[in-house]
């Protein structure tokens, strides 16, 4: 291996993102640590990914199993594992049936997901019915076409001319919408539950319901895109749940691998039928290691009650953002949340400053960080990571550019992995806390 030290090596990557300087090197439950040996509380997740945090006993243990008995064969032959994930996927979009029978393509990554989801609209929708509506600030990912459906015009300028047939409407607008579903020629709509990297922009309620009727009234498929919202995050398995539709297709990913790299296409049975074979594939898609890691995540998410999880301490996050000096607003639903910054504090100027003091999160907008901690965060760590935004947001209005006080550690509070156990989370975060949690909702 080469020797030079790694900082000599950064050049060798494409200039395709601006990291920040710090290198993490290990992560243990909601903790990163750098080359230093320094501590940071996650708030982020790796963008919504690792929803059980950093080196779960019970996703290493999965994939370590897996690595001694099969990585990979291709989708020439079948594996014991996708069809078993397939499954679980459908229970949970539908609800906790499979009465919806949908099926499922497996892929890699969000944007592949999408990807799947578009060309089966185009599949199921034909030569003259192939225009995907899309919502104006909207995310889906960075291939070609997902590129398109991605509502944010300065993310396309470098790679025109793009491929055709996609439309843009403003986001939580039916009339627009409407407007837009007119046109004979669109397949289908395609629209987050909740936009998150335009800055967690929440939709009013009924806006889902809305879209999946107009869809109806126009023969039109509705696609969710749950790639950041799905699995727990929002407090519901899906966020479209919320609002009790069941869309006709729903792509998935960050989350499903905890941080292994899968994506999934699930459609509604006579619309998966539009797929015959050959229409699409992926050479890694539902391989068995990645496979493995999603059983082994959604076991781990059902076991520890993420939904309740997400909503409890999303709800304790909201309050506590509110508190702190210098939050304006805060927007979002269960643990995916936007701090909304006072007029003239700067977003990245935040990022960078709890970044430093042992917080991460990051400056969604200009005008908004964005907190997605694991799902399985605990009441203490929500306390730290709000005491380090308050002293950072207390230094920076009073701009003296640095946090003066030493953070607390919190370190008597938490308990690593070897001494939790699996499924040996502490009360307040772990599966125990779900009789408490219902025998409050239920005094209410
Ligand atoms: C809503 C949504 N869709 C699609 C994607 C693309 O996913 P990926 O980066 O895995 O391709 C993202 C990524 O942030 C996303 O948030």
């Amino acid at each position: 291996m080469n020797s030079k030290p790694i900082e000599q090596l950064d050049h060798f990557l494409m200039a395709t993102y601006r990291p920040a300087e710090v290198r993490f090197v290990r992560g243990e439950g909601t903790y990163l640590f750098d080359e230093t040996g320094k501590r940071y509380l996650d708030f982020l997740s790796g963008i919504a990914v690792c929803s059980l945090g950093h080196a779960h006993p019970a996703i290493a243990d999965a994939l370590c199993e897996q690595a001694r008995t099969l990585l990979h064969v291709s989708n020439l032959y079948r594996n014991e594992l996708a069809p078993r994930l397939a499954y679980e996927l459908d229970l949970l979009i539908g609800g906790g049936t499979t009465e919806v029978g949908g099926r499922v393509f497996f892929a890699n990554s969000g944007a592949e997901a999408n990807e799947a989801a578009i060309k089966l609209a185009r599949a199921w929708g034909g030569p003259s019915k192939y225009v995907v509506v899309s919502t104006v600030g909207s995310f889906h990912g960075r291939t070609l076409a997902t590129l398109h459906a991605t509502g944010q015009v300065e993310k396309h300028r470098p790679f025109q001319p793009l491929p055709e047939g996609f439309r843009h409407v403003a986001y939580d607008d039916l009339e627009a919408l409407e407007i837009r579903l007119h046109d004979s020629d669109v397949a289908a709509v395609l629209v987050e539950a909740v936009q998150g990297e335009a800055g967690v922009i929440q939709p009013s309620a009924g806006y889902l319901r809305g879209v999946r009727k107009l869809c109806d009234e126009h023969g039109v498929l509705l696609i969710v895109d749950e790639i950041q919202t799905g699995l727990g995050r929002t407090g519901s398995w899906f966020a479209f749940q919320h609002e009790g539709i069941v869309p006709d297709i729903v792509t998935v990913a960050k989350a499903l691998g905890n941080g292994v790299p899968i994506g999934a296409c699930w459609a509604k049975p006579e619309v998966a039928a539009a797929f015959q074979p050959g229409y699409h594939g992926s050479t890694f898609g539902g391989q068995p290691l990645a496979a493995a890691a999603a059983l082994a995540t959604l076991k781990v998410m059902r076991d520890e009650v993420v939904t309740e999880r997400a909503v409890r301490r999303g709800e304790q996050l909201k309050r506590q953002l509110k508190d702190i000096p210098g939050v304006k607003d805060v927007r979002g639903k269960g643990l995916l949340l936007a701090a909304v910054l006072e007029e003239g504090i700067s977003s990245t100027t935040v990022a960078d400053a709890a970044l430093k003091e042992g917080l991460v999160i990051n400056a969604v907008a200009s005008e908004a960080i964005r907190l997605a901690p694991p799902l399985l965060v605990s009441e203490d760590e929500v306390d730290q990571a709000c005491r380090i935004l308050t002293k950072v947001l207390s230094s920076i209005s009073s701009s003296d550019g640095s946090v003066a006080e030493e953070l607390d550690s919190g370190s008597e509070q938490r308990l690593s992995w070897s001494e939790r156990g699996p499924g040996q989370l502490p009360l307040e975060s772990g599966t125990a806390g779900r009789e408490e949690i219902i025998s409050e909702e239920t005094s209410d």
